[in-house]
């Protein structure tokens, strides 16, 4: 059975908009874990726009299953991964002016790079996941700079306009799966996936985890507004 660990990110968006210490990404990991969630997900962005170091250094000393930290492979986040010391580091491409991560890492485009990356994180003891394109370039790629896991990115799947189009690009993460599986990677899916484009992911049980975020913080918002609301109004009432 395929485990599903969750990005708490937009727990931490939600906050931000605000900019005071509400909802805490740390309470709602905590949360997810006691719901059954297998593993925790959080991107340190460079600028810092959702999770903080706060938050990753308590994840770090909260999160009971596994924590995962998503990262673009620079220095800055090579030391802190180092320090903080996560279960998984995911390798991801980072842009400032991106809404979320667009694509999967180029991994093909600087493989010497990547490989020291690697080398310094596995040297800390920390296993390294690439999130890629369902690419065989990359994946090869992937395999040359010695990832441990690769984290095949749906998003574009998820992204399809159409059903022709949406079969088109699961059919490439099907090979991707196969080529990765064959390479004895680990693999991993995200991106974009909901509680309606999941669902042909059964076909493939090489996937070991699935990593979803904003969808399940999307459902959170409607599936606990009515309650949220109830609960306000019974404290007004009780004036
Ligand atoms: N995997 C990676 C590498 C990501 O960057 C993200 C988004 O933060 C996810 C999975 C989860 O995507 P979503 O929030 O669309 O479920």
């Amino acid at each position: 059975m395929a485990r599903m660990a969750v990005n708490v990110d937009h727990v931490a968006t939600i906050r931000e908009a605000r900019g005071i210490d509400i909802p805490d990404p740390v309470l709602a990991a905590g949360l997810a874990e006691l719901a059954g969630a297998d593993g925790i997900i959080c991107h340190l962005r460079e600028d810092r726009r959702h999770i903080d170091d706060r938050d990753l250094r308590l994840l770090r000393e909260t999160v009971k299953t596994k924590l995962n930290m998503e990262m673009a492979a620079v220095d800055e986040m090579v030391t802190i991964a180092l320090m903080i010391k996560p279960d998984v580091v995911t390798l991801v491409p980072e842009k400032r002016e991106e809404l979320t991560t667009e694509g999967g890492l180029n991994v093909l485009a600087q493989p010497d790079y990547y490989k020291d990356i690697v080398a310094r994180l596995k040297g800390g003891g920390i296993p390294v996941s690439f999130f890629i394109d369902p690419d065989p370039g990359q994946i090869q790629a992937a395999h040359q700079c010695g990832g441990d896991i690769v984290e095949i990115h749906t998003g574009h799947y998820s992204e399809a306009r159409s059903e022709p189009e949406a079969v088109n690009r699961f059919k490439k993460i099907t090979q991707a799966v196969e080529m990765a599986f064959g390479l004895e990677f680990r693999i991993s899916a995200g991106h974009g996936l909901n509680y309606s484009n999941i669902k042909p992911f059964k076909t493939l049980p090489q996937i070991e985890e699935y990593s979803i975020g904003h969808s399940i913080v999307a459902r959170a918002v409607l599936v606990g507004f009515e309650r949220a609301v109830r609960e306000m109004i019974d404290l007004i009432n009780g004036f």
